[in-house]
């Protein structure tokens, strides 16, 4: 009974340390999720910019920052620097986020699934290499 507690115990903790951490698991679904938006935006070493402005180094970036981009005007005044939080925002429903941008996507609406495109896209460095 003691030992069996015991090991509940060190699952809880285990569980605990895991959470907000990212995971090869959350990496990996996120890689399937990236593919929503593979038909505008690129990631990785060879990415360039498309319908949508490549994504490398994306969490730190300033929103319009991408050279050679031709953004909306809504995307560059919106002030935004990325960060998980504005990211998941965003990305839950863009258009509210950055009223008249050009970005026709409805969102994504699970909080999970947007962890893990997160989890996927934290990869990238600016170089497009992964950190
Ligand atoms: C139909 C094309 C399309 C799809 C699909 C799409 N995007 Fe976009 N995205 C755009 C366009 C176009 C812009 C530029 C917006 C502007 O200038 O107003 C943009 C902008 C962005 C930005 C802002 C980048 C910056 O430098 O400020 C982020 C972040 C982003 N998209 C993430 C995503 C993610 C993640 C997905 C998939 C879940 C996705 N987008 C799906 C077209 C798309």
């Amino acid at each position: 009974m003691i030992a069996r507690s015991f090991a509940a115990a060190l699952a809880f903790a285990a569980a605990v340390s895991f959470a907000g951490t990212a995971n090869a698991q959350d990496v990996a679904a996120g890689e399937k999720s990236f593919n929503k938006c593979r038909a505008c935006h690129q990631v990785g070493e060879t990415a360039k910019n498309s319908v949508g402005p490549e994504l490398n180094g994306l969490f730190g970036r300033k929103s319009g920052s991408v050279a050679g981009y031709n953004y909306s005007e809504a995307n560059k005044n919106s002030g935004i620097t990325w960060d998980e939080a504005v990211f998941a925002e965003y990305i839950k429903d863009p258009k509210a986020k950055i009223p008249g941008t050009k970005m026709a996507f409805a969102g994504i609406k699970k909080d999970d699934e947007i962890k893990d495109l997160t989890a996927y896209l934290k990869q990238f460095g600016a170089d497009g290499k992964k950190k």
